[in-house]
């Protein structure tokens, strides 16, 4: 696999400060509605963006070797897809919080055509999935350290993507938290922007209060139109292969599992 990748973020740098870290002090939070003029509702990150944990010998052995390949930091430079899937036009999907990678592991091999990025803040998450990649020889997997929002925003460029995956956000379930979550009217109106028409937009969640939540939203982005779920016709994979364990977690409490999905225009 091609190791090339068009970032500021050299290997050098991610050596110095350990690789898959953030550089010191608090990470980028763009004021979105000063960028794109708008007055729409943004996450407040508060302190997810400072998520840690530890790796076991054997995933920092993993990590050191495969993360300059595989792997980058949130940085100001566009991703140069191709290049770094070694492929040319070869569509791609974005997948926002993707926690241990489980769904992402389990769709990937269904859609061999297609390029997928991994997107997550928790890097115990970040070397589970890359371990599975690595032991199960998963080519189409590439992933992204950092804040779904700061990424899409500074390392995609408008239109440039054919999917967008939100997976099980954080419910934030207290009232006065509701307004770190992510599906609000300000990241779908970005994940419109990122996405090439006819690109497809898939969220999902088991939390019947955040459900009811994005149920208002449905119809807030006019780039976005709402297909709802299932849409048999949809031009990728939409099977999440299984379950994972937040939505396994929902089940045994009898909750129901909702999915979206919306098309750019
Ligand atoms: C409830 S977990 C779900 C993980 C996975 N999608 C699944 O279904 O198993 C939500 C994940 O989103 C990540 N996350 C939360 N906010 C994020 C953000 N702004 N950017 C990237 N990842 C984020 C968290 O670290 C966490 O791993």
């Amino acid at each position: 696999m091609n190791n090339t990748m068009n970032t500021v973020n050299t290997h050098n740098n991610q050596q110095s400060r350990g690789i898959g870290e953030f550089p010191a002090g608090r990470p980028p939070q763009t004021d979105f509605n000063d960028v794109f003029d708008n007055n729409l509702d943004y996450p407040r990150l508060g302190t997810v963006t400072f998520r840690r944990g530890s790796l076991s010998d054997n995933q920092l052995a993993t990590f050191e070797k495969h993360w300059p390949e595989l792997g980058a930091m949130l940085a100001d430079e566009r991703v140069d897809v191709d290049t770094w899937f070694g492929r040319s036009g070869a569509p791609t999907i974005v997948e926002i919080g993707s926690g241990t990678g489980t769904s992402t592991a389990a769709m990937a091999p269904k859609e061999p055509d297609t390029n997928i990025i991994a997107v997550e803040l928790y890097k115990p998450g970040l070397a589970k999935l890359l371990g599975q990649v690595v032991r199960e020889n998963i080519p189409n997997i590439r992933m992204i350290r950092g804040d779904g929002m700061e990424v899409l925003m500074r390392m995609f460029g408008p239109e440039s993507l054919d999917g967008i995956r939100v997976f099980f956000p954080d419910p934030w379930p207290k009232a006065k938290h509701h307004k770190r979550r992510i599906i609000q009217s300000g990241p779908l109106n970005l994940f419109a922007s990122r996405l090439k028409p006819g690109g497809v937009l898939h969220v999902a969640t088991d939390h019947a209060d955040y459900a009811e939540w994005i149920n208002e939203l449905v119809e807030v982005e006019p780039q976005l139109e709402y297909k709802g779920w299932p849409w048999p016709e949809c031009p990728q994979l939409t099977d999440r292969q299984l379950i994972t364990k937040f939505e396994g977690k929902g089940l045994e409490k009898d909750h129901i599992i909702n999915e979206y999905l919306w098309v750019k225009r």
